[in-house]
């Protein structure tokens, strides 16, 4: 299959008349069942008709991904809610109101419209309403209920850049749209209200505090805390081994300065045994590393730049050939939980705690 690339600006969120002609022969794709990557405010998405089972079983085929791991349903307006959503709980438009458009998810009870190719065969569908307004106006185009997952395969980190889905999904699916580099960098979060009280299955940019001043008491997956909890997550897709590099990584966790220290020490011993070395390090300590290859998320403070270039930085130690690297560990509250649980995952929960205890 030949995938044509398309690119899309939007200058300020308004769209040249080739775009919005371009955008909405995408449109006519999807409703014909053809599968299209577009960019989100979260990541890059590989949509395909959500009320279709063929589109379904298409994206699943594309990703590489086992079928009992359910895909996100994408709306762009509020009242299509009703449409795919068996009850709608007044929770769930309390915090539509506050966080849609943008990068929340929720889990509630799926109406029949909705394909059990679409939800992994559960009763329940994710439904989310994105702010990018590309993505608003290819689902507008596309019929109004867009399933997607990350326009990666399965394994790989989130695309966050056009580059990383043509490596992925070219010859595979009709479109592509580059729309330029995604602003968060993280999937959504996810929060199942369909339990009492509501839970976090995924951590993400709207964080926990900011759903409990809405919604009152709100409970966390305890294996996004805790990795050694032995349970399996709630959400199906937590559970597979995820946005991985090639290489093997490492996080260190610690005071910044035995941190870097414990790190060059790594690297040192990595390059004698011929290894390409790689850190991902903070600005404040970036001068300190040796390595072959050192990314600097940004500032230590400054959570938006680290979770925005966490998974490029993943796919170009990958581009680069590094088979060792290392990273910082970061605050783990707020949007740094979502920066941590990615990482750690990344990283197949392999950390070096420094400043733990002797037992
Ligand atoms: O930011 C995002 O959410 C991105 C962009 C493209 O919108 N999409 C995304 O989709 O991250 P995906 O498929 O990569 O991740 C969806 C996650 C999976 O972990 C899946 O198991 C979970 O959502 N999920 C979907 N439906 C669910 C359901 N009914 N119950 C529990 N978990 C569900
Ligand atoms: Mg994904």
């Amino acid at each position: 299959m030949e995938t044509k690339v398309i690119k899309i600006q939007a200058e300020n969120g308004v769209f040249s008349k080739a775009e919005e002609e371009a955008l909405r022969l995408a449109g006519e794709n999807l409703q014909q069942g053809g599968l299209v990557a577009f960019p989100t405010e979260t990541v890059y998405g590989l949509g395909g008709d959500a009320l279709n089972p063929a589109s379904s079983r298409k994206i699943y085929a594309a990703k590489g991904r086992p079928s009992d791991n359910p895909l996100i349903v994408h709306i762009s307006r509020l009242e299509d809610i009703y449409e795919i959503v068996d009850t709608v709980s007044e929770d769930a438009i309390k915090i539509a109101r506050e966080f849609w458009p943008g990068p929340l998810t929720m889990i509630l009870p799926k109406s029949a419209k909705v394909p059990y190719e679409t939800t992994g065969g559960l009763d329940t569908v994710a439904v989310r309403m994105p702010s990018h307004p590309v993505a608003r106006k290819l689902i507008e185009y596309g019929g109004g209920y867009i399933a997607a997952p990350s326009a990666n395969i399965s394994g790989k980190p989130s695309p966050t850049v056009a580059k990383y889905v043509i490596e992925d999904m070219d010859g595979k699916i009709d479109v592509i749209i580059d729309g330029g580099e995604v602003g968060i960098g993280l999937e959504s979060t996810i929060i199942d209200l369909t339990v009492t009280p509501p839970e976090i299955l995924r951590p993400g940019y709207i964080t926990d505090k900011m759903l409990a001043e809405v919604l009152g008491q709100v409970d966390t997956d305890v294996t996004i805390l805790h990795a050694e909890s032995g349970q399996a997550p709630k959400a199906p897709g937590m559970k597979y081994r995820h946005y991985a590099p090639k290489g093997e990584l490492t996080v260190v966790q610690g005071a910044p300065e035995a941190v870097a220290a414990y790190i060059n020490s790594c690297t040192t011993a990595d390059k004698q045994k011929g290894y390409k070395t790689g850190v991902i390090g903070t600005q404040e300590m970036a001068n300190v590393y040796q390595a072959d290859v050192i990314k600097v998320v940004g500032s230590r403070q400054d959570e938006e730049s680290i979770g925005r270039h966490l998974y490029s930085f993943l796919r170009e130690f990958d581009d680069e050939q590094v088979t060792r690297i290392y990273s910082e560990s970061f605050a783990s509250e707020g949007f740094g939980q979502a920066i941590m649980n990615r990482l750690l995952k990344a990283a197949g929960h392999n950390i070096v705690r420094l400043d733990a205890p002797e037992v």
